[in-house]
């Protein structure tokens, strides 16, 4: 059943080029120039009436939420929340019938996510699903909603749903941009063709695995561990710093890396391994300046860079090369060597990957 893996973690990082392909099957229709959701088409109007789109969503989900947000902004033009729907629900906030709630849910059985859906109902509002799991009580709750295709995640920690909310929500933001025009109609092709060809990077991306592990048995004592990115890589390193603690129990946290300088850049000394999410599209002369940050502090620099990267390769202390992609789309390739970073950390430790401790598949009490 784990297809010859040794854990349903590391089978399902794999399954992510085909399963990023199920979701955008059907959907995407590059050269057409054409994006096709039934749940979209049939809404469409809500979604370009709205004055604001609320995301809500716990864990993984919720940072796949806020990658959305900056896809949603920069291609739409559709100011955006992100909330931690534990949050939301219980704060009074506002909310009416101009607004479109999006629910992320990879179980579609989240409490918090849930509660927080009957709220935005209550008041008026569209609420729209991105399930994972067909039939779940969220994707029931919901007006309309659009499935992710990642198949069963059995591994408490999320790998595939990740890439592939993403994937639905990077449809939804160009099939909005389409018919607001927010975008060139070059620039929109252009992002239809990349998206199309992901699983081929992912898949590239996926042949860091042994240099992931190499990596891993160098910190796999480490303490603690901070990932650092700026703009769409931000919530990748949040990602990336969930995934480290709860299978591998590292404490770790996830900042944009301009925030070091107001507070965490005091933990840094020669024991403090930093993992920076430093692609070639984007800041990278922003990002370059954050690791010297971290360099003269001795800070150990673990990068993750654009193939053929000279810059970060001279500074950081260890490597792993991707490949390129748009700054938008970056989070579906930087999230992988990261995945496979805190698999390999976890094993080396003799934890349960598949089953952490304290943890369950889905958090249906709150
Ligand atoms: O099923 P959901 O997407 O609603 O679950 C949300 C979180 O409980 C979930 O993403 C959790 O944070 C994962 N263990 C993260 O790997």
């Amino acid at each position: 059943e784990k297809g010859g893996y040794d854990h349903f973690m590391l089978k399902e990082i794999y399954e992510q080029p085909s399963v990023i392909k199920d979701t955008y099957r059907g959907r995407l229709h590059a050269n057409e120039g054409l994006i096709q959701m039934a749940g979209i088409e049939d809404n469409l109007e809500k979604f370009l009436n709205a004055e604001r789109i609320i995301i809500v969503a716990c864990g993984t989900s919720w940072h796949a939420g806020l990658v959305a947000e900056y896809i949603f902004e920069e291609f739409a033009r559709i100011p955006v929340e992100v909330e931690y729907a534990s949050e939301f629900r219980y704060r009074n906030p506002i909310i009416n019938r101009k607004d479109v709630v999006i629910a992320i849910s990879q179980s579609g059985e989240t409490a918090d996510t849930m509660a927080a859906i009957k709220l935005a109902k209550e008041n008026g509002a569209f609420v729209f699903g991105v399930c994972n799991v067909v039939g779940s009580s969220i994707s029931r709750e919901t007006h309309a909603g659009a499935y992710t295709h990642a198949g069963p995640e059995i591994g408490v920690a999320s790998t595939k749903a990740f890439t592939t909310q993403i994937t639905v929500l990077t449809m939804i933001a160009l099939r909005l941009a389409k018919a607001k025009g927010t975008l060139s109609n070059s620039v929109f092709h252009s992002y239809l063709q990349e998206l199309e060809i992901i699983p081929e990077k992912v898949k590239e991306a996926l042949e860091t695995n042994e240099r992931a592990k190499e990596i891993a048995a160098v910190f796999k004592d480490a303490p603690n561990c901070l990932y650092l990115g700026r703009g769409y890589n931000f919530p990748v390193a949040l990602e990336g710093a969930l995934k480290l603690k709860e299978i591998s129990y590292i404490h770790a946290e996830g900042y944009p890396a301009a925030e070091m300088k107001h507070g965490p850049i005091a933990l840094i000394d020669e024991h403090m391994p930093v993992i920076v999410i430093a692609p070639k599209q984007g800041h990278y002369d922003k990002i370059v300046s954050n690791i010297q940050e971290i360099k003269s502090r001795s800070g150990k620099i673990i990068a993750v860079v654009t193939k053929g990267d000279t810059q970060v390769r001279e500074l950081a202390d260890y490597i792993i090369e991707i490949p390129e992609t748009s700054d938008a789309l970056s989070p579906l390739i930087t999230t992988i060597p990261l995945q496979l970073l805190s698999y390999h950390i976890a094993v080396m430790r003799g934890c349960n990957v598949d089953q952490p401790r304290n943890l369950a598949k889905s958090v249906t009490v709150e």
